[in-house]
């Protein structure tokens, strides 16, 4: 049958005007496609934040909405000396401190954490590793396959990786291995060359389909809703280009400031941690053509299409095209916040933008002349993430004469955060007699009519990496692409005299640095 398993409206429906069939989906089918391997995770900085925030909530969740696999271990790995159950009780105090526990699920997922204390740079630690994972995989059956999740800073991710590797744990289907993943987290480099650097260092033992280089962002289910919303609705895509659209604003604000990260942040940045990854995802969803087919490395491929249309910034002429903050004192809810340069272990005359604003074009057909304009910050009025289309103006008003010139022109705004919706503004009449029009909006809530569960971004991309779907990971060409494009712009930014003319001070709870905000949008209108 034509178009089986897709929900069809028959010519009748719509003529008769009978509503379309509803889907018939379990939302339990939702959580995951099938159930992967049985395997063990090995989360090496187990006693880190990342672990009793986000990783062992998610497996926690999974487990209770049966997206592990049957048999399923995890193994912590840290250099505190722990046993298996303090650790146990470590985890169950952070579940339960964040209000997740469900106590009388957590005995049976407890029985599956495990702890093994390492020294991240010690080869003969990580053989002790080797041997203790293949006596647990004989008595739990996890078939030897493996994800090692690297929950550390990144100075160790080589170290770990090349001594997992030369304790034999990386090579597939041998000396008692099943399969073998690796996780990383960003940062990937702090430039083009210490990527590729990185990246070297992982393929020593690590195959690319061995390697899943996590964005959170991508397994949003609201960015992940960007390809969906594009490309299976034949209405949007005939006028997602430059005959129809007058820019697109991809914005990231935050109203967190750098918190306790200041060692990381004050040589990172924000064009580092946000737009060498997330930003540059978001636009690459927005951006790219339809692969033929919904499959990772296809969809990588066209993502990567995106980051080689980038044209070059015009590095003698930055603020044509780039406004840089940071954040001054001020207040955020009602409370009030330092300035960045006073937070904990910052340098009191530290020139790390806060703030970044970014216009930039692609160089190929669908998008030339169309600006793209990329926005983060910290310490900013509102958190919001969300995508917006602006189209162009009515070419001619037949209204000129009662309305004026001025007709407000269509927008869609794919929400991220807080507001999970899809909103598309129009023009209609006012009611009444006199003839003038008002903007009005259809809006979509994601979570409308869905009563199933939701995955955490975390629980998401854990479900792929079991499964070996690398859809939601960055391929390295991707990250050398994004790297390549960065790269001069904060060497430019990093090194030139006038550095410090480059950075403007914004109040925390503002809009960031307007009066450079409207500069750069003023440049675009002459
Ligand atoms: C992280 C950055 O990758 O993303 C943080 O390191 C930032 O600085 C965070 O706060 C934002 O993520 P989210 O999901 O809260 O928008």
């Amino acid at each position: 049958m034509d178009g089986e398993g897709i929900n069809q409206n028959t010519i009748s429906d719509v003529i008769a005007n009978v509503s379309a069939p509803d889907l018939d989906i379990d939302p339990k089918e939702c959580v995951a496609p099938q159930r992967s391997d049985p395997c063990t995770i090995v989360i090496m900085g187990a006693t880190g934040d990342l672990t009793s925030r986000k990783l062992i909530p998610a497996l926690f969740n999974l487990y209770l909405n049966n997206g592990l696999p049957d048999p399923f271990l995890i193994v912590g790995c840290s250099r505190t000396k722990l046993d298996d159950l303090t650790f146990r009780d470590k985890m169950e105090d952070a579940l339960s401190k964040a209000g997740t526990l469900d106590r009388s699920k957590w005995p049976d997922f407890a029985a599956t954490l495990h702890y093994r204390v390492i020294d991240y740079e010690n080869r003969q630690s990580y053989q002790n590793l080797a041997d203790s994972l293949r006596n647990l995989d004989k008595k739990v059956n996890t078939q030897g396959n493996r994800v090692f999740y690297i929950a550390l800073p990144p100075k160790l991710y080589i170290s770990a990786a090349q001594l997992v590797g030369q304790a034999g744990l990386s090579a597939e289907e041998t000396n008692g291995n099943g399969w073998s993943r690796m996780v990383i987290e960003k940062p990937f480099g702090t430039n083009l060359k210490t990527a590729r650097e990185l990246d070297r260092s992982l393929h020593e033992y690590f195959n690319e389909h061995q390697i899943f280089r996590i964005d959170h962002y991508l397994a949003k289910e609201t960015v992940q809703n960007v390809l969906m919303f594009r490309f299976a609705n034949s209405l949007f895509e005939p006028i997602w280009n430059r005959r129809y659209v007058d820019y697109v604003s991809i914005r990231a604000n935050e109203t967190l400031g750098v918190e306790h990260r200041a060692g990381y942040y004050e040589h990172a940045g924000v064009l580092r941690d946000m737009f060498q990854n997330h930003m540059m995802q978001l636009l690459a969803l927005t951006a790219m053509e339809p692969p033929s087919r919904f499959e990772a490395d296809l969809v990588r491929d066209e993502k990567t299409k995106v980051f080689q249309a980038l044209r070059p910034f015009p590095v003698e002429n930055l603020q044509d095209c780039l406004v840089l903050g940071q954040y001054g004192a001020g207040t955020i809810n009602n409370d009030p916040v330092p300035a960045y340069r006073q937070e904990p272990e910052v340098n009191p005359h530290s020139l790390t933008p806060t703030f970044a604003m970014m216009k930039i074009y692609l160089d190929n057909w669908r998008w030339q002349g169309v600006p793209f304009y990329l926005t983060s910050g910290k310490r900013l009025a509102e958190k919001i993430t969300e995508i917006a289309i602006q189209f162009k103006t009515v070419p001619h008003s037949m209204f000129r004469r009662t309305l004026g010139e001025t007709i407000i022109a269509n927008r869609l705004t794919l929400g991220i955060y807080p507001d999970e919706t899809i909103t598309l503004t129009f023009q209609t009449k006012n009611p009444g007699a006199v003839v003038c029009l008002r903007t009005v909006t259809m809006d979509f809530h994601y979570q409308q009519n869905y009563t199933g569960p939701v995955l955490d971004a975390y629980e998401k991309v854990l479900i792929d990496c079991m499964l070996g779907d690398q859809m939601l990971f960055w391929r390295q060409d991707g990250v050398e692409r994004s790297w390549a494009f960065l790269t001069p712009i904060l060497n430019e930014c990093e090194t030139c005299d006038d550095q410090a003319n480059l950075l403007h001070f914004y109040e925390s709870g503002s809009c960031g640095p307007q009066e450079a905000i409207e500069k750069l949008l003023k440049e675009e209108n002459t």
